[in-house]
């Protein structure tokens, strides 16, 4: 399937974008080894999301939905998951992959976990070495790559573990195994990452300490059922925050968008840039903050983009790359190397790409170098990541010409309704075969 976009496209109106994919994921995982029946509304029905959901029906759990954005899990305890028939595919989600590989290290049965072609080329061995020194029993494919193997029946023991890397996954993961593990397990991350692991522990009653980037938690507790209220993924609404800052007479506004601290550096970096966002209407729900946020258009500069952003921004870059592309001057990114192991090398695909349109972007090892310019038109790849297809759409509210964009089917895992949603705020985006298109 390819995206065939015309120049031309506005952004005006209100909208709320699809639920947010990593509490989404949280909600099955810790609702399925909870006591009693969770409840959660605002369900990201991607196919990531789904893929967790699916992979614990397969290991017994009783999942209602979903249904509207509503799921209903029957929750079986700590020790009810049972052994799945075969194998878990969890199609393109490395969330699902890594944090399910924390929670099943220390089960009493085996699980194999496989992926897609993209999940199949990311690194593995971040979360196999943390588990191994927690005493599981982990094999990788080659290279550290899926499939992912978890010999049940490894006593874990709580482990001090200072992540390498500044990556929310890993830490989940290894708080997850923590909750079966004996005695105290520790992270410690070099920035802080999303924090929903442990502000979502909290809220089913497992008691999670965090000291600035130390978190602790005790292995052997029980988990409570609780109702989760999931907000509209900030990582979507960066999508739509970037079109209307570039689109002239632009107004867009986009309703119960999660604020939380550690996501919110596409807000901060489009700012920097002398974008015009005004939050507000902010809450709490679910432990979570919440707000409906107010974007138009503005004239964007060129900055260089402080690290400590990087992790807070870090599935935003394709797009913050576009908004780079439309300002004046040059943008400079460095210190985003984990920008190169995500669904794709989100570094290299977005400097084709904006090649491609006539802009320069020019990679380095760990970030980019871009200097605003005039996007004109072009076919591009997005070689089948969700977020680069979606960045590529919204460049072409301010391309001269055609835009087309192959291999757009994973936008589903992340955002199934994205074409109609661009369409109806203005964009002039339409969904084509890629026979027909050729
Ligand atoms: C996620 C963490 C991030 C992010 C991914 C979702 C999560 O990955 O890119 O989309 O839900 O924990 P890393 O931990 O690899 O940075």
């Amino acid at each position: 399937m390819e995206f065939l976009l015309q120049p031309g496209g506005q952004m005006r109106g209100t909208a709320r974008v699809p639920g947010d994919k990593s509490i989404s994921h949280r909600s099955i995982m810790l609702g399925a080894i909870a006591d009693g029946i969770t409840t959660v509304d605002g369900f990201l029905e991607g196919e990531d999301a789904l893929s967790t959901l699916k992979a614990f029906q397969a290991m017994g759990v009783q999942i209602e939905g979903p249904e509207n954005g509503r799921v209903v899990i029957h929750g079986v305890g700590r020790d009810g998951l049972k052994a799945p028939a075969g194998d878990l595919y969890v199609g393109n989600s490395g969330t699902s992959m890594r944090l399910l590989a924390g929670l099943l290290a220390g089960q009493n049965f085996d699980v194999t976990m496989t992926g897609d072609v993209s999940l199949s080329k990311r690194p593995m061995e971040r979360v196999a070495a943390p588990l191994r020194a927690m005493g599981a029993v982990v094999e990788t494919g080659e290279g550290g790559r899926p499939p992912l193997t978890l010999r049940g029946g490894s006593k874990l023991q709580g482990i001090d573990y200072v992540l390498p890397m500044a990556s929310a996954q890993v830490k989940s993961c290894v708080l997850l195994a923590g909750l079966y593990a004996e005695g105290q397990t520790r992270t410690t991350e070099p920035a802080p990452t999303r924090d929903h692991s442990e502000r979502m522990l909290r809220g089913f009653g497992y008691d999670v300490h965090v000291a600035g980037p130390v978190a602790t938690l005790q292995g052997g507790g029980r988990l409570s059922a609780v109702h989760i209220d999931v907000p509209a993924d900030i990582s979507s609404a960066a999508f739509f925050m970037v079109a209307a800052s570039i689109c002239p007479n632009a107004d867009l506004t986009l309703e119960h968008v999660g604020i939380n601290p550690t996501r919110v550096g596409v807000i901060n970096i489009l700012r920097a840039m002398g974008g015009d966002i005004t939050v507000f209407n902010e809450r709490e729900v679910g432990g979570e903050p919440v707000a409906d946020i107010r974007i138009r258009h503005a004239k964007l500069k060129g900055i260089n983009i402080p690290e400590d952003q990087v992790p807070l921004a870090i599935d935003e870059f394709p797009v913050l790359f576009v908004a780079a592309a439309c300002a004046e001057g040059r943008t400079v990114l460095t210190g985003a190397e984990e920008l190169r192991v995500k669904e794709s090398d989100r570094i290299q695909v977005m400097a084709d790409g904006l090649q491609a349109m006539g802009i320069s972007a020019v990679p380095t090892e760990d970030g980019i170098v871009i200097e605003g310019g005039q996007i004109t038109g072009a076919t591009v790849n997005s070689h089948h990541d969700h977020r680069i297809a979606m960045s590529f759409a919204v460049a072409s509210l301010r391309a001269t010409k055609t835009i087309r964009i192959q291999d757009c089917d994973n936008v589903a895992t992340s955002f199934p309704n994205f074409v109609e949603l661009a369409a109806s705020l203005g964009m002039q985006i339409e969904q084509v075969d890629a026979e027909s298109a050729s």
